[in-house]
């Protein structure tokens, strides 16, 4: 099996790059290689590439910036997938894409599922949705899994942000009042492997671990179990505060609930809970420090 893997330096990029390797040849250009925002040079690529499978893990991911460079993350989250799309009709191949729970419309407290509402929130939310549509309506064989508060021990995330700031910081304010479940990029992988390998149905699966927090009780988590790693934090005081006491460029949704049901009972398996992925990612990124 060929596989072309785009998005390869991105956190769940880096992880599928890993977890793909024994399903034969995998493709892996890097932004030097190829630049997915000129859709005339990914199409001639895929071309050549003749792939069975694509997965696409690139995304603008800069959701306030998505406000301001609205045509970037416009042509990367909405135009790249219509176009992998098209690709994969017209080869038979299997299209693999990653999406958000910033789909939903983020109001209320029940746990979204693949047959709610959608409603973004903000620009970036809407350009993924579109990203979504357009795969739906190519008739293409997809697997399109919505994800949420995305980490690992690479680049930027909340995790890793908490403790940069803990390093130095006294005191620092936390949102309570957004509440998701927290995913790392290599649940996110491990179970694409076995989507593919149990030829999961063509269609879009929420992908997230169990359990809901807020930003506030997923800070706390991270600096009590970072003590355990013999983490040197300057911390003296968390403060708790509400959203509207953190004004950000791009509205952000309250509720990001994810129901895996779905994903759950056509893959056989029980998603791990967010605290039980916390303390590896912790330690990966702890100990590399
Ligand atoms: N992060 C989250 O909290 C979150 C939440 C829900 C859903 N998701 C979705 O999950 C998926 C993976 O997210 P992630 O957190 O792994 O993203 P990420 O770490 O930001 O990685 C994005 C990847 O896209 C690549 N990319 C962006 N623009 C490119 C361009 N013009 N040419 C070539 N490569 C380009 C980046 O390459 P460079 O390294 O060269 O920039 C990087 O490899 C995305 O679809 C995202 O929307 C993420």
């Amino acid at each position: 099996m060929k596989i072309l893997l785009l998005g390869r330096s991105g956190q769940v990029g880096f992880e599928l790059k890993r977890a793909l390797s024994p399903f034969g040849q995998i493709v892996v250009p890097d932004r030097q290689e190829l630049d997915l925002s000129k859709l005339d040079a990914v199409d001639d690529f895929v071309n050549k590439a003749k792939p069975n499978v694509i997965v696409n893990a690139a995304a603008w991911t800069n959701v306030d910036g998505a406000e301001i460079e609205t045509e970037s993350a416009y042509r990367l989250n909405a135009e790249l997938p219509r176009l992998l799309a098209s690709c994969a009709k017209a080869t038979s191949s299997k299209l693999v894409h990653y999406s958000s729970d910033y789909v939903y419309p983020g109001t209320g407290n029940q746990e979204w599922s693949e047959e709610s509402e959608t409603s973004p929130s903000n620009y970036y939310g809407l350009t993924k949705l579109e990203g979504d549509q357009a795969i739906i309506e190519s008739g293409a064989d997809y697997l399109i899994f919505r994800t949420s508060w995305v980490y690992s021990a690479r680049r930027n995330n909340f995790m890793k942000t908490m403790l940069r700031l803990a390093e130095s910081k006294k005191e620092l304010s936390i949102i309570n009042d957004q509440i998701g479940s927290p995913t790392t990029a290599r649940l996110i992988a491990q179970t694409t492997v076995l989507a593919l390998r149990s030829q999961l149905k063509t269609g879009i699966y929420n992908l997230a671990a169990q359990g809901h927090i807020s930003w506030y009780r997923f800070a706390e988590a991270i600096f009590n179990k970072a003590e355990f790693f013999d983490f040197n934090s300057a911390l003296e005081k968390i403060n708790s505060i509400p959203t509207k006491e953190y004004p950000t460029p791009a509205k952000r949704p309250l509720n990001s609930r994810m129901n895996v049901s779905k994903l759950e009972s056509a893959l056989n398996i029980t998603m791990p809970s967010w605290e039980d992925e916390l303390a590896d990612t912790l330690e990966e990124y702890l100990e590399k420090k």
